[in-house]
């Protein structure tokens, strides 16, 4: 079983081998939570402290399920109500938690880079949970295993992700992760929202959304990320809807048995049709969600694994 580090900041970097080594245990990680057991003493006396900067509902629950299930102790710290919000800066907050003998500490925060300084600062092992604009590496392991599970494979598919794609992190690590392990990525937006650099992602750019979508095997769809955009990028919900939101009409043009993804959270009507996202055989969106348990099971262990016994 291989990583390249102690903390897991980026897809960005890992080799073929990191990435499966993470999904094949992620796999028997799945199954064990289908059988219903659980394996509490692997981090029986690991302390686990979530960090979340910025709202979550799907990573920061994941995570708890996923150190309670491998038994450590789990703190959610409430930044809102924690001491940030009388001025201590991320580095103090940091500097207090490892005083605390932390050993895995999962962040989430607005600005890009945050948990590459933390984990710089720190001794515990650092998880970036999402970071600004620029990685979300859990949630591209999550989705990874979820085609894999779909398909047998990620080589050679063809993956369209589509919507806002210069301000997701999401679709970064995907991008990384996916051409990485041989897939060909597509992305497929507005202009505005196809980012400067995509040329240099090694992925295919589409600006009209069925020549992106024709023969895809996967379809990924992302939200709009109002929170980071400056200016008016996109005119109006209903015309981006129009143009890039997936319905069925749009839909058709992919392969008959593709599948559709979608990181959470769902903007209805914007990004997506409520019938595709609700689609009984072709929305994989619920079974993302129950990855995302097995896959952060997965990084917690082997990020354990190279923990020092007694800290
Ligand atoms: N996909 C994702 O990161 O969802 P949350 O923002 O709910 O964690």
């Amino acid at each position: 079983m291989s990583h390249p580090s102690k903390h897991l900041l980026a897809i960005e970097g890992l080799e073929p081998p990191h990435i499966g080594d993470l999904l094949d245990l992620a796999e028997s990680y799945a199954l064990l939570n289908r059988s219903g057991k659980t394996q509490r003493d692997l981090l029986k006396g690991r302390t686990l402290i979530n960090l979340f900067f910025e709202d979550s509902t799907r990573t920061r629950t994941s995570f708890e399920l996923a150190g309670k299930r491998l038994g450590a102790d789990v703190i959610n710290m409430s930044v809102s109500t924690s001491s940030v919000n009388k001025g201590e800066t991320l580095l103090d907050t940091a500097s207090t938690l490892n005083a605390m003998q932390c050993d895995l500490l999962v962040i989430r925060h607005a600005q890009s880079g945050a948990p590459a300084l933390l984990s710089q600062k720190v001794d515990a092992a650092v998880i970036n949970a999402g970071d600004g604009t620029h990685e979300h590496p859990t949630q591209a392991l999550l989705d990874a295993l979820t085609i894999r599970r779909h398909k047998g494979r990620l080589e050679g598919l063809v993956v369209a992700i589509c919507g806002d794609i210069t301000h997701s992190r999401v679709a970064r690590s995907n991008i990384h992760l996916l051409t990485t392990m041989g897939s060909r990525v597509r992305i497929v937006g507005p202009p505005t929202l196809i980012p400067a650099d995509a040329h240099r992602l090694g992925v295919e750019v589409f600006t009209d959304m069925k020549k992106g979508l024709e023969g895809a095997d996967v379809v990924m769809m992302l939200r709009l990320q109002r929170e980071r955009m400056v200016g008016g990028l996109v005119p109006s919900a209903r015309e981006f809807f129009r143009f890039y939101g997936l319905d069925a009409e749009k839909l058709a043009v992919a392969k008959p048995d593709s599948i559709v993804m979608h990181p959470g959270p769902m903007n209805r009507g914007v990004e997506i049709d409520s019938a595709i996202a609700d689609h009984p055989t072709r929305s994989v969106i619920g079974e993302q969600v129950e990855m995302g348990v097995a896959c952060r099971m997965a990084v917690l262990d082997i990020l354990a694994r190279r923990l020092p016994r007694n800290r």
